[in-house]
């Protein structure tokens, strides 16, 4: 029987669909339209592994525990604080005949899934190192994908680390694409990797008419994205600190507001900045797993702004590609990615 969405294999409660599961099965056989992932490391999504690493104070042999006994609790690694998941890198290890991959792809392949860690059912056997520094997680597992889930091969002509950081976040700079048109004044928030891809993207698409500003907490960040030239200006703010953040931006802007906010800061309580510093008729697209749907709605009902509110959907077509691109063509994307997850 076919089962696009891998029903199947949630435990509980019975009814729902993978995400919203509080467990799922990840044992074998396969079913023939799923497709087997032998697993080499787990890249956390960054507000997840931000607080699994706050919760066990930094400490690498805890947070290994940690992600152990979220997977053996739940058969995936959703992350029940933060709601988030993240992707895997590993190499195929069988297709079953009804995949849609079943005919393109081989065992022995690797790819990366491109949907979510919060889906994916995980059997972890062992965790065999943590890297805090890039998010990632190198594991003994197996993985299961559903004939709906997304992947992508990985790139000969990239370093690993860095093409399976890239991916992570590819949706994010794809709909910044979508949205952005020459003219608009775009605020990224959060100068961290997907606001480096972000802003690139936003640069691109403004064709050089516009501006993009970024603002981040840190300000060695932002002076790095200004001196890079990924934007046109960069404000070191605390993006929890609404206000100062609005005035922050007014100051650079001579008292404007911006067309287009993007979030893609990693803490939580951020939304009234991005509503304070997005223009009436403007957009706002969330994608911090932080955001709080309810702060978000209710935050711009309360301002009384006719504010476009976006849920930054991870999957939009050729959101792969696209970035592997940006990688490949801006050289400040490609330092940055290689000085953060190749170490050179
Ligand atoms: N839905 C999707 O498809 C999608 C796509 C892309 C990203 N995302 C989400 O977006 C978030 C960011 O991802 P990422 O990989 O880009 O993370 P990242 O590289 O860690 O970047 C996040 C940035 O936010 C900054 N920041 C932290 N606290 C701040 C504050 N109070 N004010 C302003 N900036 C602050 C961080 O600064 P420090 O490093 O100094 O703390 C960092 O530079 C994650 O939750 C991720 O899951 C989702």
């Amino acid at each position: 029987m076919s089962d696009p969405y891998g029903l199947r294999r949630v435990i509980k409660p019975a009814g729902v669909l993978p995400q919203r599961a509080e467990s799922l099965d990840p044992e074998l056989p396969l079913g023939e339209d799923e497709l087997l992932i032998e697993v080499e490391s787990l890249n956390i999504d960054a507000a997840s592994f931000r607080q699994i690493e706050k919760a066990e104070g930094g400490d690498t042999a805890r947070i290994a525990e940690h992600i152990r006994r979220i997977v053996s609790s739940r058969g995936k690694m959703h992350n029940p604080v933060t709601g988030s998941g993240g992707m895997l890198i590993g190499r195929v290890a069988e297709i079953g005949p009804k995949h849609p991959a079943a005919g393109d792809l081989k065992p022995g392949e690797r790819i990366a899934t491109l949907v979510s860690l919060s889906l994916t059912p995980l059997r972890l056997r062992e965790v065999v190192k943590v890297h805090p520094a890039i998010d990632r997680v190198d594991v003994k597992a197996q993985a299961i994908l559903f004939a709906s889930g997304l992947y992508a091969r990985l790139p000969t002509d990239l370093p690993e680390t860095l093409a399976l950081a890239a991916l992570d976040v590819c949706g994010a700079p794809a709909l910044v694409a979508r949205h952005v048109r020459p003219g608009m004044r775009v605020l990224v928030l959060g100068a961290g990797k997907s606001g480096a891809l972000c802003c690139a993207q936003a640069r691109q698409s403004l064709k050089g008419q516009g501006q993009v500003i970024a603002m981040d907490i840190s300000p060695a960040a932002v002076k790095r994205f200004r001196d890079d030239g990924l934007c046109d200006a960069g404000l070191a703010v605390d993006a929890t600190r609404a206000l100062e953040t609005m005035q922050a931006l007014q100051s650079a802007t001579g008292g404007e507001l911006c067309d287009l906010v993007v979030n893609v800061a990693s803490v939580p309580e951020t939304e009234m900045s991005e509503l304070l510093c997005s223009k009436d008729g403007g957009s706002v697209i969330f994608f911090s797993m932080a955001t709080s749907f309810t702060a978000a709605t209710l935050g711009a009902e309360g301002l009384g702004k006719d504010i476009t509110l976006y849920m930054g959907n991870g999957y939009v077509p050729g959101h792969a590609n696209l970035t592997l691109e940006l990688v490949r063509q801006v050289p400040a994307i490609r330092r940055l990615f290689e000085e953060r997850y190749t170490g050179s």
